[in-house]
């Protein structure tokens, strides 16, 4: 097979720090890789400011030694429990592990752990994609080790496990997550039966820390189409189990002949749009959850068909107790998705009156500085696929903002 060399990837600056690491793994006698998602990126050419280290042997004795290649020192955060140390330099942190063979306990997070070799390692990581290294010594300086196919995987788009995914996924049930949120990102596929063992294993997502899982979502709402996520954690059923409220929008009911649209999806289409307009993560927020009212405010009604009043006002009422689940942050950021979740009809409402003074005032008086967010929510927030319709309804904005 031939090799691939990850060093003409590297930034001069990151040369300079391999550089040393090669000094500090032949000065401790230990064989030490580049590792994981800096591997990945780099061969993405992604932006990446972690880089993670393996060596076969003490990888705190291992950060020591580079370290003292520079002045001043930087400090050396150790963990001595775990084997691993971290320290900052030219803008990267730099963290140490030695090789390990490991496993977790099926109830707790609680590692079972003994020395192992790079193959070991490699073997217990999430994904081929990040299970790729790069080699730090003299011999095969920067040749990329890739014993799982991760760079056929990379360049195909697809996110498979190393081992059986029964197993890469009961060590962590975070991964699950991972996958989804990898997808979603990198805009790869989740191989079939990676995917299934998600779908298989989904309950056991129930063991992982709201934070952990929290961070992956966050993630995915800061991709370029969170959609792609939104609509994976449906499929596999974790939607169902981390996000009920989301869940509960899916699907169409039918009476007398008439049909309601999907707000689950709707609600992921307003999203896809107004991400392609702004990087405002808690917008993005208020643009997933503006419709979140509407499971419970369903009705049918003979002569208007499906209705769902006041679904705004619910809608804002649930997210303080969405926020607490979830653990996002209780303070003025939830105060602005609620906001905004409140007040996200009232532009287009207004927009199809006569526009009176006095209502306009009322409006710019309740929304204050959000006016702009607001303004730009209600207009992601056409998703109808009638051209003559969506131009009227931007017509209308574009009157109201005048
Ligand atoms: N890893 C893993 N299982 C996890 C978390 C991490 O196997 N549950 C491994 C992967 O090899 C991963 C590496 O540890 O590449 C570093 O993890 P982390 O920094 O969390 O993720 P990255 O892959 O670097 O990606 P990102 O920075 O986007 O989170």
């Amino acid at each position: 097979m031939s090799t691939l060399l990850l060093t003409p990837l590297l930034s001069e600056q990151e040369m300079s720090i391999c550089l040393r690491l090669q000094t500090a793994a032949a000065k401790t006698g230990v064989a030490a890789y580049l590792v994981g998602g800096f591997v990945r990126d780099r061969l993405l050419r992604r932006e990446c400011k972690d880089i993670d280290i393996v060596c076969v042997g003490s990888g705190i004795e291992l950060a020591r030694a580079f370290a003292k290649l520079y002045t001043p020192v930087p400090q050396v955060v150790m963990y001595e429990k775990y084997g691993t140390a971290a320290l900052k330099v030219e803008g990267f942190e730099v963290e140490f592990v030695g090789a390990r063979k490991e496993s977790y306990s099926r109830d707790s997070r609680k590692p079972i752990v003994e020395n192992g070799s790079l193959d070991d390692d490699q073997k217990r990581r999430d994904f081929t994609i990040n299970a790729l290294a790069m080699s730090l010594s003299a011999e095969n300086f920067g040749e990329v080790l890739d014993p799982f196919g991760g760079l056929e995987h990379l360049e195909k788009g697809i996110i498979r496990t190393p081992l059986d995914p029964a197993i890469t996924f009961s060590d962590d049930p975070l991964r699950m997550m991972r996958a989804i949120r990898f997808a979603t990102q990198l805009g790869f596929e989740i191989a079939e039966e990676t995917f299934e063992a998600i779908r298989e294993q989904r309950e056991r997502i129930k063991i992982i820390s709201q934070e952990r899982i929290t961070t992956e979502l966050q993630k995915i709402m800061q991709a370029a189409r969170p959609s792609v996520g939104y609509k994976l954690l449906q499929r596999c059923g974790l939607l169902r189990l981390i996000f009920p409220e989301l869940q509960a929008m899916y699907g169409i009911d039918e009476q007398n002949g008439l049909r309601h649209k999907d707000n689950f999806f709707h609600s992921l289409q307003v999203l896809d749009q107004l991400c392609e307009r702004s990087d405002n993560l808690w917008l993005r927020w208020a643009a997933l959850l503006h419709d979140i009212g509407k499971p419970a405010t369903k009705r049918f009604e003979a002569e208007s068909g499906w209705t769902f009043h006041g679904h705004e006002a619910v809608g804002a009422r649930m997210i303080p107790r969405i926020f607490a689940r979830l653990k996002l942050p209780i303070d003025h950021r939830l105060q602005y998705v609620q906001k905004l979740v409140e007040m996200h009809a009232r532009p287009v409402a207004l927009s199809k009156e006569h526009i009176t003074d006095a209502a306009l005032r009322r409006l710019l008086v309740e929304v204050g500085e959000e006016l702009e967010d607001l303004l730009l929510l209600c207009e992601m927030d056409s998703t109808t696929q009638y051209e003559a319709k969506r131009l009227r309804y931007a017509q209308n904005l574009a009157d109201l903002k005048e």
